[in-house]
């Protein structure tokens, strides 16, 4: 009944709607309505109330629900339902557990902050309370599971192309990473479950700084880290970020789900790369060796060259780089 009251509030733009209206149309007592006006503004909406008027919606918060993120939502289906938690560990476990519960393709898990935001390789994500995206896809995608590192690439595509809209440059370092003038803006952790030829499901989890600034990084973070508005020195909108992301998303997943075309996104991460031309150490079973990049496969693997001039390709879950 709340998100109810805030969609006829919202349909008003700015105009006052009576009590007596908003009663007759949902049908609920204008005692109620009154109670989920208070737990809207909770929330943080600023709601006025004046005895001949009624109600109006004067501002929103920047809260990642779906109410706020669905008007910018153009995709058939991803985010059609978007699960919002004020505070959660992690918006990767909540995905796991429900996708095991059998939860659809598409759902979305958002957390306005998380408590033990995790990284690759164990590392903790730092999730700074509203000020960063944090959120996990439930995928279901029947391809086979080491087909599955084309996900993170289209993963890193979607983000990518929603960062340039802010006339920023970003690069993407192979596997998940995405970068901004040399600093780490954007990290993916793909989670998979799957058997020896089938996937059960993928959690797309992504972890974006927008609007931190300097002093939400510690001092050994700065050194590695930046966010959008460190970067562009204006705060960005992060619903209109998270619906482009999810619209990017979808179009480059289908494309490669339905058609097994996965060409857009593996060249937008090639010509983005941060990595191709580059030489670079990798850790390979514990040993640290010295590659040169050489270009990103059509499977979103990693072709690289050794001292030797023998080329290999690499996925993802085989080698780390050097600093990762
Ligand atoms: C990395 O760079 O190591 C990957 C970081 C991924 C962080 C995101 S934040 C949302 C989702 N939930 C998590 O616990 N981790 C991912």
């Amino acid at each position: 009944m709340k998100d109810k009251i805030l969609t006829l509030l919202k349909a008003e733009q700015n105009l006052f709607i009576s009590g007596e209206e908003i009663s007759n149309k949902l049908k609920v007592s204008r005692a109620s309505i009154w109670k989920y006006v208070q737990k809207l503004r909770d929330e943080g909406y600023t709601i006025e109330a004046t005895t001949n008027k009624g109600y109006r919606l004067s501002s929103s918060p920047d809260l990642l629900t779906y109410e706020e993120i669905k008007d910018n939502l153009t995709t058939k289906y991803i985010g059609n339902k978007i699960l919002h938690f004020d505070s959660i560990d992690s918006t990767n476990n909540k995905a796991k557990a429900l996708a095991l519960e059998g939860e659809i393709e598409g759902t979305v898990i958002i957390a306005e902050e998380q408590s033990c935001g995790r990284g690759r390789m164990g590392r903790v994500w730092f999730s700074t309370r509203g000020k960063g995206i944090f959120m996990s896809i439930i995928a279901r995608p029947n391809i086979s599971p080491e087909r599955a590192g084309i996900i993170t690439q289209i993963t890193a595509a979607a983000v990518g192309k929603a960062i340039e809209n802010f006339s920023l440059k970003p690069s993407i370092k192979w596997p998940n990473d995405i970068y901004i003038n040399d600093k780490k803006v954007c990290g993916i952790l793909t989670e998979m479950s799957c058997e020896f030829n089938e996937i059960h499901h993928l959690i797309i989890g992504i972890g974006l700084n927008v609007n931190q600034v300097k002093e939400d990084f510690t001092e050994e973070l700065l050194s590695t880290a930046t966010s959008m508005k460190i970067e562009l020195k204006q705060d960005i909108s992060r619903r209109g970020l998270i619906a482009d992301i999810l619209s990017n998303f979808e179009s480059l997943y289908d494309e490669f789900i339905l058609y097994g075309n996965s060409k857009t996104g593996i060249a937008y991460c090639r010509e983005n790369s941060f990595l191709l031309g580059k030489n670079v150490s990798i850790t390979k079973k514990g040993t640290s060796i010295n590659v040169k990049c050489l270009d990103i496969s059509g499977d979103g693997n990693l072709i690289v060259q050794y001292s030797d001039g023998k080329i290999e390709n690499l996925f993802s879950g085989e080698v780390t780089l050097k600093n990762e």
